[in-house]
């Protein structure tokens, strides 16, 4: 079914704005959209609480998904590349949230990012140099700071002959590579079967023959299995985390570690000899811009993972950090 099937005029014309990156209705109060102009309010109202509860369970029932009183929340993608996260009072006391982002439908290549002032040119080269030396990076930011449009672009780089395993919670990375397969994972029905976890097709993806895997986001326990397979020789392999700054990494991997059951030294082992960097890229404040803000090494200091930077990046080119002799070595300069 098309979107404007589904939603109301008003809201299937926003989200078809190729400007708008999100759309939020916050019940029947306001809706608000993100993009090139950052976030603002818009004139847009979508009816009482009633007809905007009803919205969202003809969306959630139109992705495959669930959205009523014994199940309040959910994530769902709808046609045309457009995820949902909607929640339903009580858990929303003022009337249903409905978070929209809609991906992006063309990749940026990396001169485009260049070109957007997301990095300076030798940064550019830097990322390349990862790429090709098959240094295993992950690109680390806050919400929506463009990390899944960076890993797109850097995985652009990728030589014709390498074949990439792109694992993801929902098909998101728009790369031109010509040799890349995706697996995605599969939430349970409504009777809690039938799921597919990341862990699950990670597994799946060390038996296909993968150049490089690709996490799309590593958000959960899956990390264990990806931090084996990165320590059993699958190199050049990338994805990315959500953090505020590189710096805070090594207590993300902890975090999502613990979800596998892993203490601390093991992750902090585990992930010192399975990455080699951290990408940090930062959405500027009240804005549209994103830039690249520091290229860190994963390393171990007295038995604690830390990312320490190799390079800082400035609007005019890259600043050497403390870290820079480990990462060229680690790229054989
Ligand atoms: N460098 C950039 N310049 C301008 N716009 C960008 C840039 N990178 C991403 N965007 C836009 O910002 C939105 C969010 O980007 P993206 O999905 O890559 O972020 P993310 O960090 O992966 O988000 P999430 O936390 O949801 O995974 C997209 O719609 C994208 O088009
Ligand atoms: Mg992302």
């Amino acid at each position: 079914m098309k979107l404007e099937e589904l939603a109301p005029p008003a809201l299937a014309a926003l989200l078809s704005d190729p400007e708008v990156t999100d759309v939020l209705v916050n019940g029947t109060e306001s809706v608000w959209c993100d993009g090139a102009r950052g976030l603002q309010r818009v004139a847009v109202h979508l009816g009482d609480t009633a007809q905007v509860r009803a919205l969202a369970a003809r969306l959630a029932l139109a992705g495959g998904g669930r959205l009523d009183d014994a199940r309040p929340a959910a994530d769902i993608h709808l046609p045309g590349g457009i995820r949902l996260h909607a929640v339903l009072p009580p858990v929303a006391p003022a009337g249903p949230l409905l978070s929209f982002r809609v991906l992006r439908r063309e990749a940026f290549s990396l001169e485009q990012l260049v070109a957007a002032g997301t990095m300076p040119p030798d940064c550019a080269d830097l990322l390349a140099a990862l790429v090709h030396g098959r240094v295993n990076f992950l690109i680390s930011g806050a919400t929506g700071a463009g990390k899944t449009t960076l890993l797109a672009a850097a995985l652009g780089l990728v030589a014709p002959t390498e074949r990439i395993v792109v694992i993801e919670e929902a098909a998101e990375i728009a790369t031109p590579h010509p040799h890349c397969v995706r697996l995605e994972a599969k939430v349970a029905n409504t009777e809690g079967q039938g799921g597919f976890t990341l862990t699950e097709l990670v597994r799946q993806a060390l038996r296909m023959r993968p150049d490089r895997i690709v996490v799309g986001e590593c958000r959960g326990a899956e990390v264990r299995e990806l931090l084996t397979a990165l320590n059993t020789g699958h190199e050049g392999s990338c994805g990315t985390i959500h953090a505020n700054s590189a710096r805070d990494v090594p207590a993300r991997l902890a975090a999502l570690g613990s979800l596998a059951g892993l203490d601390q030294a093991t992750v902090a082992a585990q992930a010192a000899s399975a990455l080699d960097a951290v990408v940090h890229v930062r959405r500027e404040r009240g804005g549209a811009a994103r830039r690249i803000e520091t290229i860190a090494v994963l390393g171990l200091s007295q038995g604690k993972l830390v990312a320490r930077p190799a390079v800082l990046v400035q609007p005019r080119g890259l600043e050497r950090g403390p870290a820079w002799d480990e990462l060229a070595g680690r790229l054989g300069w």
